[in-house]
């Protein structure tokens, strides 16, 4: 079982997804879970500000009705009820409703078990905010793979650029340091590195020299 938390954009998708290809071992993107709660709930017209929306933010959480589904060489895709929600789960109004989400404990206890059930043979590559301090804290190897908040924005706009979509760097820029600040700040399950992770800063570094670093780590435990 290896870990890899971190804020958004510094790689852990990435690097968790070619780590899994490499090892053929299971992959939890947790972050999508968050996200489709926040798309579910979006969909809904409901505001985790409202607490009589809150319960039924809840049981979508308790019940949502997902799939991955293995994608050749691009990670995974997303299902949500048979309608394949991989590309709407990424837009910026659902990152910021999984992120104001997130900051509920009862959506995460919500969620809990679901993540752990990803457990299996031959082993798991968990992604996420609490993965090693919360989720998973008896994992093999827990990685908190990080970037400067420049670096990211500069990353998230080449995506979406590269995508044709119309981008503001200072916009996205800004978006980046508040979600930051939204996880980092909140009660439940902060985003912070374990006391046993490594931390990898990925600022400045491609995706091959940040997998190298994390090889070496992999290869030293053995
Ligand atoms: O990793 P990703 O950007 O897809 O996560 C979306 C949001 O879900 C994060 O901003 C965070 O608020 C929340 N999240 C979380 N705990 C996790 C994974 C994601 O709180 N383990």
């Amino acid at each position: 079982m290896i870990t890899l938390d971190g804020p958004g954009g510094a790689g852990k998708g990435t690097l968790a997804s070619e780590l899994a290809r490499g090892l053929g071992w299971w992959l939890l993107d947790s972050g999508a879970l968050y996200r489709l709660v926040g798309l579910s709930a979006l969909r809904e017209g409901l505001d985790p500000d409202r607490a009589e929306d809150r319960e039924r933010a809840v049981a979508i959480a308790q019940a949502l009705p997902v799939h991955f589904v293995p994608d050749k060489g691009a990670g995974q895709r997303v299902e949500l009820a048979g309608e394949d929600v991989t590309d709407a789960i990424r837009a910026d109004a659902v990152s910021e409703a999984a992120s104001r989400w997130a900051a509920l404990p009862p959506i995460r206890e919500a969620l809990l078990s679901r993540q752990r059930d990803f457990v299996a043979l031959p082993g798991l590559i968990a992604d996420g905010r609490d993965m090693g301090t919360v989720i998973f804290p008896d994992a093999d190897l827990k990685l908190y793979i990080t970037a400067s908040a420049e670096e990211r924005a500069r990353r998230r706009y080449a995506q979406l650029s590269e995508k044709g979509v119309a981008a503001n760097l200072e916009w996205i820029y800004r978006e980046i340091v508040e979600r930051d600040e939204r996880d980092a700040s909140r009660d439940a399950a902060p985003l912070k590195p374990a006391v046993d992770a490594h931390v990898i800063d990925t600022t400045g570094d491609d995706v091959a020299a940040s997998l190298d670093k994390i090889h070496n780590l992999v290869a030293a435990k053995g």
